[in-house]
């Protein structure tokens, strides 16, 4: 198992195949991502990519905390869900934001991933909001800290 930096367009088979199924490829780029404050990250399993994540340094008016960034385009392929790896791309991504002194990581979750970013010690904060075509979802933040 590895975890790597990778381009945008690396990300877009998977959030293809995972966050916007069926759909236009088109749907699945992000505005944003070719930003140089913008990085991706990609877990391979032999050469394989099997999880992605994205973090975009975007504020949120709901937070004062300076520099924060958004996590963004989480996902681990259907057969691979499950086994620990999503939790290892969020701390991937946790990690790399540590190192630029971020104190907050915030994003927009799909309701069906709540419980998995409560386990990862993520918060809600606010109400549920539609986001059209994808479905309810909630902002979620953790404030974080270098040790
Ligand atoms: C959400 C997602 C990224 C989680 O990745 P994953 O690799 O399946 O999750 P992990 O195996 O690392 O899970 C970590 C922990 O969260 C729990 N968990 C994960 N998904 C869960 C769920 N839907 N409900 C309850 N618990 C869940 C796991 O059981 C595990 O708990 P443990 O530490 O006690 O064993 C992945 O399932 C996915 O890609 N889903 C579809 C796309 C999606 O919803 N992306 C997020 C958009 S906001």
């Amino acid at each position: 198992m590895k975890i790597k930096k990778i381009e945008a367009k690396e990300t877009y088979p998977v959030r293809n195949e995972v966050l916007r199924k069926g759909k236009p490829i088109e749907t699945c780029y992000f505005k944003g991502d070719e930003n140089l404050d913008t990085s991706h990250f990609g877990l391979y399993l032999e050469n394989s990519l099997i999880g992605i994540i994205s973090i975009f340094k975007e504020r949120n008016p709901l937070f004062s905390e300076e520099p924060q960034f958004q996590i963004r385009g989480m996902a681990v392929l259907d057969n691979y869900q499950g086994k620990g790896y999503g939790a290892l791309l969020v701390k991937a991504a946790e990690d790399y934001c540590l190192d630029l002194n971020t104190e907050l990581i915030w994003f927009n979750a799909r309701e069906s991933a709540i419980p998995f970013y409560k386990k990862l010690n993520y918060t809600i904060i606010g109400d549920s909001f539609e986001i059209p075509d994808v479905g309810i979802h909630f902002v979620m933040y953790k404030k974080i800290q270098k040790k």
